[in-house]
């Protein structure tokens, strides 16, 4: 049953590739609604998109739109003279792969910006005979990421022309209560801003977007084809201090961590910077930037060091040391001077990193590892697995490692996997004027540290996403999705156990809110814990 449904879940992209473009002016879209309902950091956004085609032949009609790279497909239907077609479903993976490999290969240079980097796009074509008309129906779903101490709900708009009967709506449920709302995006604008309303309530809010048909021509990012960019919807959920916020229906429950009145945990992090030849130019003076920014936001009970490597490795110190003023100015003269020059010993480098944070274990701190790099390790050693299998024999799971992957000649892949092996993630830093706001973007997520060594612990529970987590920073949470055995709430009993500033803590509730619903919501915990399990599958692959 776990595996149907996961199935149901990966159910995905579905591209017909267009041979020849179909011409838009032989047909009109006349209604385009998104339609978007979150509940619980979950969103369910579906798309429908009413077509005519007005000639008096048959003619091929398009459907494109762009959808956050988190989300699943769970739905893409056709509705045609009274029949309703369900899409053919091409795995996410191969899409996302012919995706990235269309972006590397320079074809979104037409783009708006930031539209290459969250969002990701289904396209398919069908025909239609003369004087009739077809309905699209897409559904995707997304578990919302808080980041920077927020959740972004993100809606493209872009039907390709202006359409009469344009809507977007949007309702959030969140029973802990919302702290604040806000609408921003590219269509957020002063031209649009009538078109939009926003109603906030204890625990539920509306946005509704109505542009109207010239509005849609006439703002910042539109034109004559209508409406080009993002509604993105901000909020945050209130908090209790305890052991958080559970969800439990149909025999599922769904447990959102985030603590925020804990101390920071002071820190030590080693920053590896690729200063290989390919870094020349732009990259390396963004680098440059971004880490004399990252320098000065270091407290001062913070350890830090930094080493940069082509085909050998130089080091500003080659230990771990206070971040007091004297030695960040140091570092930032050190970092003021990095020239790109030779080649990517990404394995020396990593290795030198672990080395210099192992060296120097300190009661009660975090430890963070990150390496920045635009290339392939083309010297040293430069087989991947083995830089993968080293690297992990060097971290031994001490701390994570985080890998930023600068531009579209890296192998992201491999970094992505190394970061996955050491409990980190990786990044994608995209080649643009703000590639150094995007290294500092990063750099904040991981800041403060507030909990180490974080175990989730579900007495009655079973069938568990991921219950450990080596560090819990401000800004973030951890949501684990499980089974209630037998859906007995009774003795279903959450525990968090970690460390904190202030040594080993343990969040319990003898009486743990948990809110039980068997209603409606029913199956979307379900959901929320098939996604969590997919996406946790996909990145062990
Ligand atoms: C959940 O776990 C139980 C054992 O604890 C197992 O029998 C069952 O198949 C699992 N269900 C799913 C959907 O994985
Ligand atoms: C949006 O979707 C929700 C949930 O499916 C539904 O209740 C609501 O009527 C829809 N709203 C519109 C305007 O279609
Ligand atoms: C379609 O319309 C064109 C002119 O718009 C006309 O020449 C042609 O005969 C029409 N075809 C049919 C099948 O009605
Ligand atoms: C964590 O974030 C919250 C909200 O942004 C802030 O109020 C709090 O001071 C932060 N905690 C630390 C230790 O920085
Ligand atoms: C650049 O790299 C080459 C080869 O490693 C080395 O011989 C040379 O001294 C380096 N130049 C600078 C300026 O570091
Ligand atoms: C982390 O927690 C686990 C389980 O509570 C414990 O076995 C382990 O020793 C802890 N590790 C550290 C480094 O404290």
């Amino acid at each position: 049953m776990g595996r149907a449904l996961i199935q149901t879940t990966l159910f995905a992209l579905f591209l017909t590739l267009v041979t020849s473009l179909p011409n838009k002016d032989d047909w009109d879209i006349y209604s385009f609604h998104i339609n978007s309902t979150v509940t619980s950091r979950y969103a369910t956004t579906v798309i429908t998109s009413r077509v005519a085609n007005r000639m008096n032949e048959s003619k091929e009609v398009e459907f494109q739109v762009r959808i956050p790279k988190n989300a699943f497909i769970s739905k893409f239907r056709m509705f045609m003279d009274g029949q309703v077609y369900d899409g053919v479903v091409k795995t996410k993976e191969q899409a996302q792969q012919q995706y990235t490999a269309a972006v590397s290969r320079g074809q979104s240079a037409g783009l708006v910006s930031s539209v290459g980097r969250t969002l990701e796009e289904f396209k398919t074509s069908v025909t239609v005979a003369a004087h009739k008309k077809v309905t699209f129906e897409l559904t995707y779903e997304e578990l919302l990421k808080r980041r920077h101490g927020k959740y972004e709900l993100q809606i493209h708009a872009r039907p390709m022309q202006p359409v009469s009967d344009f809507k977007v709506d949007v309702y959030i449920d969140e029973k802990a209560g919302i702290s604040f709302l806000e609408v921003k995006g590219g269509l957020s604008t002063k031209a649009l801003a009538n078109a939009i309303t926003k109603t906030l309530t204890d625990k539920q809010a509306w946005v509704y977007f109505y542009p109207t048909e010239s509005q849609q021509k006439t703002c910042d990012s539109c034109g004559e084809q209508g409406m080009n960019g993002d509604l993105v919807i901000v909020y945050d959920v209130n908090r209790d201090i305890s052991v958080g916020d559970i969800k439990a229906s149909g025999g599922y429950f769904v447990h959102h961590f985030a603590p925020s009145s804990l101390p920071r945990i002071p820190k030590n992090v080693v920053f590896i910077i690729d200063q290989s030849g390919s870094m020349h130019g732009r990259k390396i003076q963004q680098t440059r930037t971004a880490l004399i920014h990252i320098l000065n936001d270091l407290n001062e009970d913070d350890f830090f060091s930094l080493i940069t490597f082509d085909g050998n490795i130089f080091h500003w110190k080659r230990e771990l040391v206070q971040a007091t003023k004297t030695n960040v100015n140091s570092a930032k003269t050190f970092a003021q001077n990095i020239k790109d020059n030779g080649s990517t010993d990404i394995n020396a480098a990593v290795l030198e990193g672990a080395r210099i944070l192992k060296a120097h274990p300190r009661e009660g701190s975090a430890s963070i590892l990150i390496l920045l790099t635009d290339g392939d390790p083309n010297s040293g050693e430069t087989n991947l697995e083995t830089i993968q299998s080293n690297v992990r024999k060097a971290i031994a799971g001490k701390f994570p490692l985080y890998c930023l992957g600068f531009g579209f000649d890296v192998n992201f892949e491999f970094l992505e996997k190394m970061s996955l092996q050491n409990n980190g993630v990786a990044r994608r830093i995209y080649e643009d004027s703000d590639a150094d706001l995007q290294l500092k973007g990063f750099y904040e997520e991981v800041a403060t540290p507030l909990l180490t060594n974080v175990t989730m612990m579900y007495t009655g529970g079973t069938n568990l996403t991921q219950t450990h987590f080596t560090q819990y920073y401000n800004g973030s949470e951890i949501v684990v999705a499980g089974q209630i055995t037998d859906n007995d709430i009774e003795t279903f009993t959450p525990e968090v156990i970690a460390i904190s500033g202030t040594g080993s803590v343990r969040f319990s509730d003898t009486n743990p809110t948990v809110e039980s619903t068997d209603t409606v919501s029913d199956r979307r915990l379900q959901r929320v814990w098939a996604y969590l399990t997919v996406k946790q599958l996909l990145d062990k692959v």
